[in-house]
C-alpha cells in the first residue's frame, strides 16, 4: 500500500529524488506559451523546454532537469464533473537533454514509485509502444521493465494512439513512451479491460517519453538525432492513488476549495435552496472547483495578458468563469462568489506559486467584472426567454380564436434555443429548465442542428488561424527578437513604466500588451518604430548569457518574472554592441535571431486598448 502524503510532500519528494540523481531543479514556466502560436496554454512540462529538446540551444541549468509545471488542458472541458477530468493540473517532470536514456529513466521511475512512494510492484502495470512500419517496437523498454521484475502479463504493447506522446503543439519533439498505471484492485469491466481502459480499474500516473523524433509541419516523423527523455507525473492523480481516494476531488489540494463551496452554499444569505439530485449536485460542485482553480491560475499567471474575451485563450477563460457562475447559481451560491473562491485558491497555493499572490488584485478584479457582466447577460437572456414564450402564447391565442381545433404550440424552436445560447450564454439545459417551469418543451434536435452549423463555422475559423504555422519558425523567432526591441523602445519613448503584460506571436505578427495609461499619439508610434528600425539597421549582435536572476538584474536586465530558486541559472538575451553597451537586455528563454540586421522593416499596425491601463500593439516585420 502506498503511503499517505500531501501534494506538498509529493512535490518535495519528487524534486529531491531527481536532484539526488544529478538533476537541477528549475522553476516551472508560465501557463501562457512563450513562442508557440499553435496552442493556447502550456499543456505539459516539456512544453517550455522545446528549444532545448530540439537541441537548438543548451539549457543554462544543464542536461538533467526536474520541475513542477502548472498545466491547462481544455480539450475535455465538457467532461469536467466526472471523477477524472481536470482542466488544470500540476505535472512533475524530469528531463534528459540528450543525456541518459531508457534504462535510467525507467529504473528511476520504478525506484521512486516503489521505494519512495511505497507502491507495491504488484500494483504496477505498464504499457509500451508496439511499433509500426518505419518505427520499431520498444522491446528495449520491455526488457528493462522485465529486469526490474515486472512480468510479461503486466506489460502491454499498444499502438500509436496509446503509446506515443507529442508534439505539444502541431510540430516539434515527440516519441514512443512507456506509461505507468496503478491497478486500483477493482474488477475488470470486461475481457478487454487493460491499462488505458477508462472504467477506472487502471489509473495512469506517470509517463516516460523517449523523444527521439521531430514532427514536421508536413506531418512527417524525422529522427531528431538526439535521445531525450521527457517524463510527466500528475500530482493530483498520484496523491489520489496514494491515499486510496475515490476521486481527485477528495485529495488535500481540493479540500479547502470544496469546503469553501459548501460554506458558500450554506451561508444564511445564500438561499442554499438548490433542490438538486445527488448527481447534479456532485457535478456542479466539481465544475465550480475545477473551473475556479483554472481561472485563478490563468489570471494569476506571471506572464499575464489573458483576460476574459471572445477568442482563443481569452475565450477559454471566459467559458470557464461563466460555466462556474452557472453551476454556482444552481447550487444556490450568491453572486460575488468568484472572488471568495479565488482568495481561497490563492491562499492555498501561494507558497508554491507566489505569482498568484503577487497578482491577487488582477485576479479578483477580472473575476468580479466577468461575473457581473455575465450576471447581466443572464438577466437579459431571461427577458429574451420571457419574450419568446409571450410571443408563442400570443400566436396561440390568435390562431385559437380563428380556428377552434387549433392545437396550441408548447415548444420553443431550436433556433430560439440556439439564439439564447449563442447571444445570451444560456446553455440548453438551462433553457429546458426554464421552459419546463413555463409548461413548455424545447426542440432539441433543431437546437443541435443550429449548434452543429455554428461549430463547423468556428472550426473553419480556427483552421485558418492555424494554417502554415510552425513552432519556432524563422518568422516567429524574428518577431520574438522584434518584441524585445519594441519593449525597450516603448520604455525609451513613453517611459520606464511600460512593462510587458503579455505577448503572443504568430508567423505573421507580434502582439505586445504593456502598461500605459493612454492612447499613443501618431508621433509616439512613429518614434517607437524609428527607434526599433535604427536598432535593426545597426545590425546589433544578439548574445545569450547564463546568470542568476539577481545577477541579471544587477547587469541591467529586464526580468518579467521571479525565480523561486535563487541559485537557478537563467538565459539573458542582449541586443547591443556588447554585453555592457546594449540597447536591450532581458531574461528570456529564447530563441532569438543572431543579429538584428535580419529582421527587415518593423511596422506597427495597430495600437489599441487591451484592458484598463494596458495598451496593445500589433506589429509586423516587412521584408
Ligand atoms: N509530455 C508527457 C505527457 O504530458 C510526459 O510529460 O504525458
Amino acid at each position: 500500500m502506498a503511503m499517505k502524503i500531501t501534494a506538498d510532500q509529493l512535490r518535495e519528494k519528487y524534486l529531491r529524488f531527481f536532484e539526488s540523481k544529478g538533476h537541477r531543479i528549475i522553476s516551472g514556466a508560465s501557463l501562457i506559451p512563450e513562442n508557440d502560436p499553435t496552442v493556447l496554454f502550456t499543456t505539459a512540462g516539456m512544453h517550455p523546454l522545446v528549444p532545448y529538446l530540439m537541441g537548438k540551444q543548451e539549457h543554462p541549468a544543464g542536461t538533467r532537469l526536474t520541475d513542477v509545471q502548472k498545466c491547462v488542458r481544455t480539450g475535455d472541458i465538457d467532461e469536467v464533473g466526472d471523477s477524472a477530468h481536470l482542466t488544470f493540473f500540476e505535472m512533475l517532470g524530469n528531463w534528459s537533454l540528450n543525456d541518459y536514456f531508457k534504462k535510467e529513466a525507467i529504473s528511476w521511475s520504478f525506484e521512486f514509485l516503489t521505494q519512495h512512494l511505497g507502491f507495491s510492484p504488484e500494483q504496477l502495470n505498464v504499457t509500451v509502444f508496439q511499433g509500426e512500419p518505419g518505427i520499431p517496437a520498444d522491446e528495449e523498454a520491455v526488457g528493462i521493465w522485465k529486469s526490474l521484475g515486472i512480468p510479461e502479463e503486466r506489460i502491454f504493447r499498444l499502438p500509436r494512439e496509446d503509446n506515443w506522446w507529442g508534439p505539444a503543439g502541431e510540430t516539434g519533439p515527440c516519441g514512443p513512451d512507456t506509461e505507468m498505471f496503478i491497478d486500483t484492485g477493482k474488477d475488470k469491466c470486461g475481457p478487454d479491460c487493460r491499462p488505458g481502459c477508462h472504467c477506472g480499474k487502471y489509473i495512469e500516473i506517470w509517463n516516460d517519453v523517449f523523444m527521439q523524433y521531430n514532427k514536421t509541419a508536413e506531418g512527417k516523423f524525422e529522427p531528431l538525432g538526439r535521445h531525450n527523455v521527457d517524463t510527466g507525473m500528475g500530482v493530483e492523480r498520484t496523491i489520489c492513488m496514494m491515499n486510496g481516494l475515490p476521486t481527485v476531488y477528495e485529495t488535500d489540494v481540493f479540500a479547502p476549495i470544496m469546503a469553501k463551496i459548501d460554506e458558500l452554499r450554506a451561508s444564511p444569505s445564500g438561499d442554499g435552496r438548490a433542490e438538486l439530485d445527488q448527481a447534479s449536485l456532485t457535478r456542479s460542485r466539481r465544475v465550480v472547483a475545477d473551473h475556479m482553480r483554472t481561472a485563478t491560475f490563468i489570471l494569476g499567471d506571471q506572464k499575464g495578458g489573458v483576460t476574459p474575451g471572445n477568442i482563443g485563450a481569452n475565450y477559454v477563460l471566459r467559458r470557464l468563469i461563466r460555466s462556474a457562475v452557472r453551476h454556482a447559481r444552481k447550487l444556490g451560491i450568491e453572486p460575488g462568489f468568484t472572488v471568495k473562491m479565488a482568495e481561497t485558491i490563492i491562499d492555498e497555493y501561494k507558497h508554491v506559486y507566489p505569482e498568484l499572490d503577487q497578482n491577487r488584485e488582477r485576479v479578483t478584479t477580472e473575476l468580479l467584472a466577468e461575473e457581473t457582466r455575465f450576471g447581466k447577460t443572464l438577466d437579459e437572456g431571461k427577458k429574451e426567454f420571457d419574450k419568446c414564450i409571450a410571443g408563442i402564447q400570443r400566436g396561440n391565442e390568435f390562431r385559437a380564436a380563428k380556428d377552434p381545433s387549433f392545437v396550441p404550440v408548447t415548444q420553443l424552436s431550436g433556433k430560439q434555443a440556439f439564439r439564447l445560447y449563442d447571444t445570451y450564454g444560456y446553455p440548453l439545459e438551462m433553457t429546458q429548465e426554464l421552459a419546463k417551469e413555463a409548461g413548455f418543451t424545447v426542440d432539441v434536435a433543431g437546437y443541435e442542428e443550429c449548434f452543429k452549423a455554428h461549430q463547423e463555422l468556428s472550426r473553419a475559423n480556427v483552421g485558418s488561424a492555424k494554417s502554415g504555422l510552425a513552432e519556432h519558425s524563422e518568422e516567429t523567432t524574428a518577431l520574438h527578437t522584434a518584441t524585445h526591441l519594441l519593449h525597450k523602445a516603448l520604455k525609451v519613448v513613453l517611459g520606464d513604466h511600460c512593462n510587458q503584460k503579455g505577448s503572443n506571436i504568430t508567423a505573421e505578427r507580434l502582439r505586445l500588451d504593456f502598461t500605459h495609461g493612454e492612447k499613443m499619439t501618431p508621433e509616439q508610434i512613429k518614434a517607437v518604430e524609428d527607434l526599433v528600425n535604427e536598432q535593426i539597421k545597426a545590425d546589433l549582435p544578439v548574445t545569450r548569457e547564463m546568470m542568476t536572476l539577481d545577477e541579471a538584474r544587477a547587469a541591467g536586465a529586464t526580468a518579467l518574472f521571479s525565480s523561486k530558486y535563487t541559485d537557478e541559472k537563467l538565459s539573458v538575451y542582449t541586443m547591443g554592441r556588447s554585453t555592457t553597451d546594449f540597447f536591450s537586455k532581458e531574461v528570456c528563454t529564447g530563441p532569438h535571431v543572431e543579429h538584428t540586421g535580419v529582421l527587415g522593416h518593423f511596422k506597427i499596425k495597430k495600437e489599441e486598448s487591451s484592458s484598463a491601463g494596458v495598451r496593445r500593439i500589433k506589429a509586423v516585420l516587412e521584408k
